[in-house]
């Protein structure tokens, strides 16, 4: 199983270096629980997006100011980092960090190397692997923004998972945006008509895209074989159940044509 704790469910967006320590401490109990192995990708949310939006990181380097404002990205998401793989040994989940900034390339912000073998490793010996949304070094642009869900697609290409599951703070993939939006309705199967089907007006990208952006991810992830789902992390069990295979409230993304 692989799964990305999204931003939006581990940290409150809009507000600088704000943890969601309660909803961290659940999922990584639900982890536990599950019994199920796993590999884990988690994002930056405000530990990342608001410095590094300040700053065009994802453009990457253009002038001797971002420096500053990409070491401080890089701080602000091993801190949250150091959150979650504490929050994870403590449920009795063993587990290490595997820093992008440290282990993987990008190349014109395409995520171009990553140590697979790494995380095969540590996962042969009991202990989860736990890499997130970073800063890494870009061949051709200095610098970039690698996401979670570039690594959530390395990550299954190599590994092949039984089950890929997005976890956020909303029930899954939405006709609107719900948090606004009271006739949003929730799309149980997204395939590539749903998502065209989809209002532009969900364009309203962060520094590594948009909704579309991480949908069309899934959809290459789910086209390999495995099933991508996209579920609600604030609301307990759901992860859990998930992990054991069940179903649950949320979308399916179906494979998409490549
Ligand atoms: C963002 O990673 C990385 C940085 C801004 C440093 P993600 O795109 O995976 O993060 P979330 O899930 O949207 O917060």
């Amino acid at each position: 199983m692989l799964v990305k704790l999204g931003g939006s469910v581990i940290t409150e967006k809009g507000s600088y270096r704000t943890l969601r320590a309660d909803a961290l401490s659940r999922l990584a109990q639900e982890i536990k629980a599950s019994g199920a192995a796993v590999m884990i990708v988690h994002g930056a949310g405000s530990y990342g997006h608001i410095v590094a939006a300040r700053h065009q990181l994802q453009k990457g380097y253009s002038n001797p100011s971002q420096i500053k404002g990409a070491a401080q990205v890089m701080e602000d998401v091993r801190a949250l980092n150091l959150e979650v793989v504490s929050r994870l040994n403590r449920a009795g989940v063993a587990s290490v960090s595997l820093p992008p900034s440290a282990v993987a390339e990008l190349s014109g912000g395409a995520l171009s190397g990553l140590d697979l073998d790494r995380f095969g490793r540590y996962n042969d010996l009991g202990i989860v692997p736990v890499t997130f949304g970073d800063v890494a070094l870009d061949s051709k642009r200095k610098f970039g923004i690698c996401s979670g869900d570039q690594l959530m697609e390395s990550l299954a290409e190599r590994f092949r998972p039984e089950r890929i599951i997005f976890v956020t703070d909303v029930d899954g993939v939405f006709t609107a945006d719900p948090h606004s939006d009271p006739r949003a309705s929730l799309i149980e199967n997204v395939d590539r008509a749903a998502l065209d089907a989809l209002p532009r007006s969900q364009r309203n990208a962060d520094v590594t895209g948009s909704i579309f952006g991480k949908i069309e991810v899934m959809m290459r992830i789910a086209s390999h074989g495995g099933d991508a789902v996209a579920i609600n992390g604030l609301a307990p069990g759901r992860l859990e159940a998930a992990l054991r295979g069940q179903r649950v409230i949320g979308s399916k993304v179906v494979g998409g044509a490549e």
